[in-house]
């Protein structure tokens, strides 16, 4: 059994790796891509737990010494850069104080319209025939929502595609700063305008690049496949909700981020090092958007893409279909910490 295999299934295939896991036990050792051990939790009050624990931290300056952060798939340290996804403690509550009130449930309920609006005019550009929505639509619809929303102008989204693919891809180095440039487009009148306002005085432009940065990447990578899932569910599963099943079945988001131990400890029983790695098993645990501090911050932000997405195929494209058979559509995935997309989803809108 190896975590962080890649992966080629169908898409009506068990995820046997989760199951696998769970039955070698509730901390499973595995071996890491950038070397040494890694500890995967697999029961739930576990991974609560150690979601929640403030000897758990998500610094990569925390990494085992060794590791290759390009290999391991690190972000830059919170040295260089303190985010949401590099800070813990009052640092973090701090950042996530000043995000927070941006993507409520109130404040996203409150855009249905606009966010339905964009997805009804992606569709409509499709041209007729057969089109693959995994190329031209489950990409670009949630960073088209992410620009509208920060009010970062539209021109800029076939850059900030061509961004995040440089980035799944692994060329940070590029990638990031190329993210952060478009970010600094923002106008006066968007979200990305309200978080520079709310972030603590003084927070250097760089920084405020960065966390604009990481809402553009995560709101991306993660809703990109969700939707390729809920779009095959809606055509193509008889029954059921599309958004229920897409986020159950096929959990983006596999595996928590990385976190190391910043002392040595104990997770039932099993003792770990300093600067242990350790994932949790998010998609074994149905933990599809997290817990704890860390927890998701764009979780309504997500759904709320997904269903405008289903409320506008069933009200505007009624005559749309898969065009291959459900259970012959095959899904992908680099393995560990990344989740699974489908390889193509061709459709026929009209
Ligand atoms: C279906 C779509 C999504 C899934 C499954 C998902 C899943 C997750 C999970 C599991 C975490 C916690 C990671 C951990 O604790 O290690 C997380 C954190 C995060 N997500 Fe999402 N996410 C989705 C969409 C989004 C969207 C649309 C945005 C942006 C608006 C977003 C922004 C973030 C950010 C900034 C964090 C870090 C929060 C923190 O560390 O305090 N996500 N996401």
């Amino acid at each position: 059994m190896n975590p962080f295999a890649a992966v080629t299934r169908g898409l009506t295939e068990p995820n046997r790796l989760s199951d696998r896991l769970r039955e070698a036990g509730p901390v499973v050792v595995a071996d890491a891509p950038a070397g040494g051990p890694v500890w995967i939790v697999t029961d739930e009050e576990l991974a609560k737990q150690v979601l929640s624990d403030p000897r758990i931290v998500k610094d990569p300056a925390m990494a085992p010494a060794d590791w290759d952060p390009l290999v391991a798939g690190l972000e830059p340290p919170a040295s260089a850069f303190p985010s949401l996804t590099t800070v813990d403690g009052p640092r973090h509550t701090e950042l996530r104080r000043a995000h927070t009130p941006l993507l409520t449930g109130k404040r996203i309920r409150e855009q249905t319209g606009r966010i339905e609006q964009i997805a009804r005019d992606m569709l409509a550009a499709q041209p007729n025939g057969v089109v693959d929505l995994m190329v031209h639509f489950t990409i670009r619809y949630p960073l088209t929502v992410l620009l509208d929303l920060l009010g970062i102008p539209l021109d800029k989204l076939d850059a900030t595609v061509v961004a995040c693919r440089r980035l799944v891809e692994g060329d940070q180095s590029g990638a990031i700063p190329a993210l952060m440039e478009i970010a600094g487009t923002a106008g006066d009148d968007g979200l990305a305008a309200e978080l520079r306002g709310r972030l603590p005085e003084g927070t250097p432009e760089q920084e405020v690049r960065y966390h604009l940065f990481g809402l553009i990447f995560a709101g991306q990578v993660t809703t990109d496949a969700a939707l390729g899932f809920v779009i095959a569910h809606a055509l193509g599963a008889p029954d059921g909700d599309p958004v229920e099943d897409a986020l159950r079945r096929y959990t983006p988001a596999p595996f928590s981020l990385w976190r190391f131990t910043s002392e040595p400890l104990e997770i039932n029983g099993v003792s770990l090092p300093a600067r242990a790695p350790v994932l949790v098993d998010l998609v074994g645990l149905g933990l599809t958007f997290g817990s704890g501090p860390h927890f998701c911050i764009g979780a309504q932000l997500a759904q709320a893409e997904m269903r405008a997405l289903v409320t506008v195929l069933r009200r505007d494209f009624p005559e749309a279909r898969l065009a291959v058979p459900f259970d012959e559509l095959v899904q992908i995935g680099v393995g560990g910490i990344g989740g699974t997309r489908l390889r193509e989803l061709p459709v026929s809108l009209r």
